[in-house]
C-alpha cells in the first residue's frame, strides 16, 4: 500500500509543515517562561508531535497517554479507557494536549476532564485537523488548530487506515477500492 491508493492530496507536506511551524512560533510565545508539558494520545499524533516539539523554541516536556474505546456499539458511544496513563504526575505543570484529528469530540471531553481532575496549572488543546461535520461535544475550547479537515475519508501524516499510510507526509483521500470490498482490489 502506498501513494497509488491516494486519489487527491489534501494538504501537501509543506502546507502542513508551515502551519505546524505557526502553532510551534504562537505555543512558544504564549507560553514564554513557562515550560509547557505536552500530552499526546498513541497513536496518530505521533508524526504532528514529533514535528511540533521541533517547532517550539522555548523549553518543553513530553507525555503520552494511550486509549481504548468500547461501548454498546459504534465508537462515537463508546466509553474511552486509559491503556496506558502518563509517566509522570501533571499537578502543577501547564499541560498542553495534543491532538492529530478531532471528531465527535468525544476522545478529547474525556481525556480532558480526566486530566484537568489532576490539577495541572493550566490545561490547552492543540489540535492539527478539526472534522466539526461529525462533532457531538460542542463546548470545546480548542486554543491552537492547524485545519479543518472536510468530512472524507483522508489518511496520512498519522491518519490511519488499518494502520497503514500514517507515514505519509501529506493528508489525501484514500481511493474507496482499498476499503469497499466489490471495487476490486
Ligand atoms: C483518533 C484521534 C483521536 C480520536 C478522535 O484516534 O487520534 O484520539 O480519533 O476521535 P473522536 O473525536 O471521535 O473521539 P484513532 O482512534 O484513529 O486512533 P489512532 O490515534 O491510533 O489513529
Amino acid at each position: 500500500m502506498a501513494d497509488r491508493d491516494i486519489v487527491e492530496v489534501l494538504f501537501s507536506e509543506a502546507q502542513i509543515q508551515a502551519r505546524v511551524q505557526e502553532l510551534g512560533a504562537a505555543i512558544s510565545q504564549d507560553y514564554e517562561g513557562r515550560t509547557p508539558h505536552l500530552v499526546g494520545v498513541l497513536r496518530g499524533v505521533v508524526p504532528f508531535m514529533a514535528d511540533l516539539v521541533r517547532a517550539i523554541s522555548i523549553p518543553l516536556t513530553l507525555d503520552f497517554i494511550a486509549i481504548s474505546r468500547y461501548g454498546p456499539s459504534t465508537r462515537t458511544r463508546g466509553v474511552v479507557r486509559f491503556i496506558k496513563d502518563l509517566d509522570e504526575p501533571i499537578a502543577g505543570r501547564d499541560v498542553l494536549f495534543v491532538e492529530d484529528v478531532v471528531d465527535t469530540g468525544l476522545t478529547l471531553n474525556y481525556v480532558l476532564h480526566t486530566l484537568q481532575r489532576r490539577y495541572p496549572v493550566s490545561l490547552q488543546v492543540c489540535i492539527l485537523f478539526d472534522r466539526t461535520v461529525r462533532r457531538l461535544v460542542n463546548d470545546l475550547s480548542i486554543a491552537y488548530k492547524g485545519f479543518d479537515l472536510p468530512d472524507q475519508f483522508v489518511v496520512g501524516y498519522g491518519l490511519d487506515y488499518r494502520q497503514h499510510y500514517r507515514n505519509l507526509p501529506y493528508v489525501g483521500i484514500l481511493d474507496p477500492s482499498v476499503y469497499l470490498p466489490d471495487q476490486g482490489k
